[in-house]
This record gives structure tokens, sequence and C-alpha cells, in this order.
């Protein structure tokens, strides 16, 4: 654990950087300190590896203050990674993720070995160890800034906007790949970013902070989402935040409807005088198809001759309610389809089913 107890930092000039923080970091936890421009983000984890020294207060890791423990000790114990990589541009990839193992003494083939390995835990071609990082792509360069941090396989990770110089279908995938390595190695890290969409996803426990360095506020994303602390936790959350909250509300309770499918073999005579709009049609083995206009089917013929609508689908009872919401947003009858983990359909969860799971959520969030 990673104890803020009270800390600030004054610089030089007079500017307050960070004013008497107080804040834990659990153990095996990914917690995120998130904030615009200048509120103190970088300053406040560099503190923990004494790259930068409190003016006042202290950091304690795991219950030892910081300052007691000599800076290349300290280091050793955590890995560092920020925003270009830092890679050094002119050793191998593969040198460059073993620059801790060789200073600790390692000798060159076990730390090669143990550079080849991480490389391939963050998703690099094990091809990649003989070029230089000029070779390599941002987000590539990325990740072997991420293997390079935890070559020494330090409990400790700090990560200073590693993914925001990325585009952003590279950054995503950057965030789930540290998720998953989270997912295995149990680290304690502490994660800044000024992209309040990132800390949500990636947090445990997200830390809001504001200009002058305050905590405006602290919690796990669920709670930060529905219950933000003041405006300027709302305010930097944005107006679509009812909307993200949902990734984090299981789709349980949400109404099905049995009634809305058919299967493709029907004879559309079978079908006159159905008062639904749209039906949802499935093959015969109840994998979905599309939708089909119950107004516009023709005189005779089965299902299987129609050109049918588009559709979503949610995995029912694995997907969020946003995920359910998502997959309305591709059909044209305002429905989704809810299928098993096997594909199969479920049900639809109709427009009415989903407006009444979201009240439910907004009744929630009131109270
Ligand atoms: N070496 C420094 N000397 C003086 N002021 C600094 C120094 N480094 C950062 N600052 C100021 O401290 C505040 C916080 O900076 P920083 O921790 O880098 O914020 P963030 O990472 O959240 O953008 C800013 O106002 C910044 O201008
Ligand atoms: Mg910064």
């Amino acid at each position: 654990m990673i104890t803020f107890d009270g800390v600030t930092k004054r610089y030089p000039d007079g500017t307050v950087a960070v004013d008497n923080l107080r804040l834990e970091v659990p153990t095996g936890e990914i917690t995120v300190l998130v904030g615009p421009s200048g509120c103190g983000k970088t300053t406040s984890l560099r503190m923990i590896n004494r790259m930068i020294d409190a003016t006042e207060g202290r950091i304690l890791l795991d219950g030892v203050d910081v300052k007691t423990i000599d800076p290349p000790t300290l280091r050793r114990g955590i890995g560092y990674v920020i925003q270009q990589a830092g890679l050094f541009p002119h050793r191998k990839i593969v040198d460059n993720v073993a620059t801790v193992p060789y200073l600790l003494g390692w000798d060159r083939r076990k730390a090669r070995g143990r550079a080849m390995e991480l490389l391939e835990r963050v998703g690099l071609d094990p091809g990649m160890a003989g070029r230089y990082p000029f070779q390599l792509s941002g987000g590539q360069q990325q990740r072997v800034g991420v293997a390079r941090a935890l070559a020494a396989d330090p409990p400790v990770l700090l990560m200073d906007e590693p993914f925001s110089a990325v585009d952003p279908v590279v950054r995503a995938s950057l965030q789930e790949e540290l998720l998953r390595l989270q997912a295995e190695l149990n680290k304690t890290i502490v994660f800044v970013t000024h992209d309040i969409d990132e800390a949500v996803k990636l947090g445990d426990r997200v830390a809001v902070l504001r200009v002058g360095g305050h905590l405006a506020q602290l919690a796990d994303p669920p709670t930060l989402l529905a219950r933000p602390a003041d405006d300027f936790v709302a305010e930097f959350l944005g107006r679509d935040r009812g909307i993200r909250r949902l990734s984090f509300v299981s789709d349980e309770g949400l109404r099905l409807r049995a009634d809305l499918t058919v299967p493709v073999s029907t004879d559309v005579s079978a079908l006159r005088g159905t008062a639904e709009p749209w039906l949802a049609v499935v093959d015969a083995d109840d994998r979905p198809l599309g939708w089909v206009a119950v107004g516009d089917l023709p005189e005779s013929g089965t299902l299987a001759g129609i050109r049918l609508a588009p559709y979503g689908s949610f995995v029912s009872g694995r997907d969020s309610l946003r995920g359910a919401l998502d997959a309305t947003l591709l059909s044209p009858s305002g429905g989704a389809i809810a299928v098993d983990d096997s594909g199969r359909v479920r049900g639809v969860a109709t427009r009415e089913a989903l407006d009444e799971a979201l009240d439910r959520v907004a009744g929630g969030a009131r109270a």
C-alpha cells in the first residue's frame, strides 16, 4: 500500500503543485489519478519514487517513509512508464527491456531471456527484439515501455499518461492489454491520465484532482459516475456521464420478451394479423438473422426469401445495460436481441423494457 499522508509540494518559484494530499493506494489495485493539465498528477507520481521530494508530509510505502529509503533501492521496486515510452534510441528492443536486469547484475543470457518473455507477455512479436525503437510504431513502443517497467518484477508500477500519445484504436488495445496483464500480475499501480474515460475504464479506484493539487473525490468508477462529489467533478465527468455509467449496471432485471422471435422457416400467412410491427427472425439453431417489418410482408412464401433489417445483440447476463442500449442503435425496431453465451436468442429487450430499466437506474442515483 502507498499512503500519501498530508503531502504538499511547493516548487522553488512558489507554485503549490500538490496541496495536503491524503490518499491511500491499495496493494494489488489500479488507482488512477485524473484531472486537468497542471493539477499536480505528475508531481504526485514522481514523489512516490523520489524523482521529486515532498515539501511537507510523508509518503509511505507499506508503512515505510520513502524518504528513509535511498532512491536507487526505492526505484528497484518501482517500475515507471511515461508517455513517449522513453526508450533508449540506440539500444535494441531486447536490451531496452533488459535495462534493469543488467543494472541488477544479471548475466546477459538470463536478462535477455527475461526480456523475451516479457515482450511476449505485452503482446509483441519476438521478432521485434532485434529492432531499434524508431523501427516500431508508437503503440509498440509503449508496449516495450511497459515490458521494461516490469522487467525486475517490481511490486509497484507508476504510469504517467502512458497511452496518451497513441491513436484511439491503439490506445484501446493497450488499455485492454494492461487490464489483462494486471489480472495475472496484481501489481500496485498508480496510473495518471487526463482522460476520464481511460480513468473509469482502468481504475479500481479513481482520484479526481483539481488544479492546486486538491483531491476532489476518491471513489470506484460506478460511485464516481453515480454520485460526483461536487460541480467540478460532475463537469469533469461530462454530460454523457449517465450513459457511461450504464457500463457498470448489469442487465439483470431487464425484461425480455420471448414472443417476438420467429423462425425463418415460418410461412408469412401465419404472421398476418400480428399486432407487433417488428419480429426478430432466427435460424434453425435459434441464432438471430435480423428484423422483419410485419407490415411489409409479401402475400406468400416463408421468411427465408425476405430481406431482413439489421439487428444489434447483447449477451444476456454478461453485458451491461450499456451493451443492451448500444444494441438498440442498430435496430430499426428499437429493440435489442438478447443472446446467451453461445449466441442463441433468449428474447428481445424492447424499447419499453429498456426505458423501465433506465428509469430504475435513475431512481437509484437519486436515492
Ligand atoms: N519544476 C517546476 N517548477 C515550478 N512549477 C512546476 C514545476 N513542475 C511543475 N510545476 C507546476 O506545478 C503544477 C503541477 O504540475 P504537474 O504535476 O506537472 O501537473 P499535471 O501532471 O497534472 O499536468 C503546474 O502548475 C506546473 O506548472
Ligand atoms: Mg503530467
